[in-house]
């Protein structure tokens, strides 16, 4: 039984702590916390409540997907770097039995090889890349959905 069936929380993973000065051209200029606050805004519009968490310890943020366990009802992830290499992110995210949705600001697939490997992918129902902020509101839309289908 999830504690808040109508809460997700949003996971960004390494370097993103410094959205605003990395390049603008691919993360655009929005600081996290900006970010942040658009997307509780888009989640509120869409019945939902959102939680954020931010960290550059790749065993934090292990440590923090087997917290959510029964305690949200989905999750948005964007592990940075990590989401091309990071198995562990991958075998975390599989215990946690939640429906998620992977994003990235910029279009991963049409930058440098490496980084069109992604570790969650087949664990996401959808992955946005490429979208900026609006990758977000499409996953919270993506969410939702799947959580309606889920309750009726
Ligand atoms: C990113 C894409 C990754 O390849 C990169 O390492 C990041 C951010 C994105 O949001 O576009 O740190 O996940």
């Amino acid at each position: 039984m999830t504690a808040d069936p109508d809460r997700i929380e949003v996971l960004h993973g390494v370097n993103l702590n410094l959205l605003g000065e990395r390049d603008p051209l691919h993360y655009g200029t929005l600081t996290l916390a900006d970010l942040e606050a658009q997307i509780a805004a888009w989640a509120e519009e869409q019945g939902l409540s959102a939680s954020f968490f931010q960290t550059n310890s790749e065993s934090e943020y292990v440590e923090r997907l087997h917290a959510l366990r029964g305690q949200v009802a989905g999750v948005i992830l964007n592990p940075g770097s990590w989401t091309h290499y990071a198995y562990s992110l991958h075998d975390a995210l599989e215990l946690t039995g939640l429906p998620a949705v992977e994003v990235h600001l910029s279009d991963v697939q049409s930058r440098e090889p490496w980084r069109r490997v992604s570790v969650i992918g087949d664990l996401c129902l959808a992955t946005y890349s490429g979208k900026g902020p609006e990758g977000y509101r499409l996953a919270l839309g993506r969410l939702r959905e799947e959580l309606q289908t889920e309750r009726s």
